[in-house]
C-alpha cells in the first residue's frame, strides 16, 4: 500500500489517450500514478465521483497590464480571476505600460509572479523596432513562452509592420514566435474612410477580412523563406483557417473563445463597445470556419485574449472605442458549455486548452495527466449549469461580455501543482503560483 500527498478518486479522467474511470496519485506536486488506488492512502483524497478531471487548462493568451493601471488589472486579480475560472497557467502578454522587452524586466515581472500570482504564469517577450537585435537572446530568457510581435496595431506600442524588420525578427533567433497578424499597411489606408465614425460594427468593415489575410499571408512567406515557426494568434477569418491548413510546416493556429461565440452584426447590436477587439468578431459565416477547424483539427489552442479596458474606454464612440474583450474568468465555463453544446468533446477541449498550449510553446510538466507531469488539474461538473454573474468577477474593470449567460458545466475545483487553489468558488490560501519553464529556455 503506498501513500501520497494527494489522491482524485472515482473522477472521470480525460487522458491523452482517452477518458478513464481512474484515480489519480500526486506526491511532491506531481503525478505519480493512475489506477485503482481504492486501498493506498493520501493525506488528502478528494472525491471526484460524477465529476471530470481534465489536465490544468492553461490561457494561453491573455493581458492581465501589469504594468499598468491596477483599476483595470493586475497580475494578482487576472489569475485569481482565472483560479476561479478554472485556470492554472495563463500566458500573459508583454503590452503592459512600459511593455516587456527586456531581461530586466522579464526579471521584474518573474519576481512580480512569485510575490503575487494566483496561477502560473508564462511570459511574453516583445518585440520591438529597438530590441530586435537581443530578441534571439530574449527568446531564451527563462519563462519567456514566446516572442510576441505585433505586425498590425493594437492596444500599446509594440509593434514590426514592415518584411524587412520581420525577416531580421525571424533570422535571430529559433523558438516559435506568436504573432497578431493584421496587415498595417491596409489598416491605416483604409482608416480615413471610417473617420466620421458610427456604428460599433463598422469596426469588422475598417479592420476587414483582407487586412487579416493578407497580414497572414506575408507572415507566411517570410516563415517560409526563413523556415521559422508561427503561431497565428486570434485566427478571424474563414481564408485565413483554410489557407493555414497548407502551412503546417510552419504555422501553428489560435482561435479564440470570441470568435467561437459572438458573431456580427448581433454581437455588436447587442453590446456595443464591448464587442469591439482586434481582429474584430465578424459574420456567421467566420464563426461557422472556426467550429469546422476545430473539428477538423487546424485549431492548435484556443485562448481568452482577456484584454481588460475601463469602462470610459469601451465606451468612447467608435472608432475611438477601445479594442479588446475581458475572458479570462469565464473561458472554462464558455467552453464547457460549448461542450454540452455538443460543438466538441471534453477531450478536444483538453487538446486545445491544455495539451496544444504546452506543446505549441514548449511548457515543461504541463498539458497532460500523465506520471511526471505537474499536478494540475481542473475538476468540472458537467451537470451543473450556471448563470455568470457580474458579482462573481474579480476583474476591477468590472465588465465581461458574457455576463449573463447560462452555461452548461461548470468548474469546481482548481488544483495547481498538487494544492486545491480554488473549491466551489472560494479561493484557497495564499498566491502560489510560479512562472512556467519552457523549452529552449535558459533553466
Ligand atoms: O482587442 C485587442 N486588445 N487586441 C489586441 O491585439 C490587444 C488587446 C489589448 O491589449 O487591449
Amino acid at each position: 500500500m503506498a501513500s501520497y500527498d494527494l489522491i482524485l478518486r472515482g473522477g472521470t479522467v480525460v487522458l491523452p489517450w482517452g477518458e478513464a474511470a481512474t484515480d489519480v496519485a500526486v506526491r511532491a506536486g506531481r503525478i505519480v500514478t493512475l489506477g485503482d488506488l481504492r486501498t493506498d492512502e493520501a493525506a488528502e483524497v478528494i472525491d471526484c465521483a460524477g465529476l471530470h478531471v481534465l489536465p490544468g487548462l492553461i490561457d494561453p493568451h491573455v493581458h492581465l497590464r501589469d504594468p499598468g493601471d491596477p483599476a483595470v488589472e493586475t497580475l494578482a486579480t487576472g489569475t485569481k480571476g482565472a483560479v476561479l475560472g478554472g485556470l492554472t497557467a495563463v500566458f500573459d502578454m508583454p503590452n503592459t505600460q512600459p511593455s516587456i522587452t527586456s531581461a530586466e524586466r522579464l526579471d521584474w515581472k518573474r519576481g512580480h509572479i512569485r510575490e503575487t500570482a494566483w496561477c502560473d504564469v508564462g511570459m511574453y517577450v516583445g518585440g520591438a523596432r529597438s530590441n530586435v537585435g537581443e530578441l534571439g537572446a530574449l527568446e531564451r530568457e527563462p519563462n519567456v513562452c514566446a516572442i510576441k510581435v505585433f505586425a498590425g496595431s493594437s492596444t500599446g506600442d509594440l509593434m514590426i509592420e514592415d518584411d524587412e524588420t520581420l525577416e531580421r525578427v525571424m533570422r535571430g533567433g529559433g523558438r516559435r514566435i506568436a504573432y497578431h497578424s493584421e496587415d498595417e499597411y491596409r489598416l491605416q489606408a483604409r482608416k480615413p474612410m471610417f473617420e466620421a465614425g458610427g456604428p460599433h460594427r463598422l469596426h469588422a468593415e475598417w479592420r476587414d477580412v483582407e487586412c487579416a489575410f493578407l497580414g497572414t499571408r506575408r507572415l507566411m512567406a517570410l516563415a517560409r523563406k526563413t523556415n521559422r515557426p508561427a503561431h497565428i494568434l486570434h485566427v478571424s477569418t474563414a481564408e485565413e483557417l483554410d489557407y493555414l491548413r497548407d502551412f503546417r510546416d510552419v504555422a501553428t493556429v489560435e482561435v479564440l473563445l470570441n470568435h467561437l461565440t459572438q458573431w456580427a452584426p448581433d454581437a455588436y447590436d447587442a453590446l456595443g463597445g464591448y464587442a469591439v477587439m482586434n481582429p474584430p468578431i465578424r459574420d456567421k459565416r467566420h464563426y461557422e470556419a472556426a467550429w469546422a477547424a476545430v473539428a477538423n483539427g487546424t485549431v492548435d489552442t484556443v485562448g481568452s485574449d482577456h484584454a481588460p479596458h475601463s469602462r470610459a474606454a469601451k465606451e468612447r464612440p467608435w472608432p475611438a472605442t477601445a479594442a479588446g474583450l475581458t475572458g479570462v474568468q469565464t473561458i472554462v465555463p464558455m467552453m464547457l458549455d460549448h461542450v454540452s453544446a455538443g460543438r466538441l468533446s471534453l477531450a478536444r477541449l483538453a487538446d486545445l486548452m491544455a495539451a496544444g498550449p504546452a506543446r505549441v510553446y514548449g511548457a515543461i510538466g504541463k498539458g497532460r495527466i500523465a506520471a511526471g507531469y505537474d499536478a494540475d488539474f481542473t475538476v468540472v461538473d458537467m451537470g451543473k449549469s450556471r448563470v455568470i454573474e457580474p458579482e462573481w468577477l474579480v476583474s476591477p474593470c468590472g465588465w465581461s461580455p458574457f455576463a449573463g449567460t447560462r452555461c452548461q458545466g461548470w468548474p469546481v475545483m482548481t488544483v495547481l501543482r498538487g494544492r486545491a487553489v480554488m473549491r466551489e468558488d472560494e479561493v484557497l490560501g495564499e498566491p502560489g503560483g510560479l512562472p512556467v519553464r519552457f523549452e529552449g529556455t535558459r533553466a
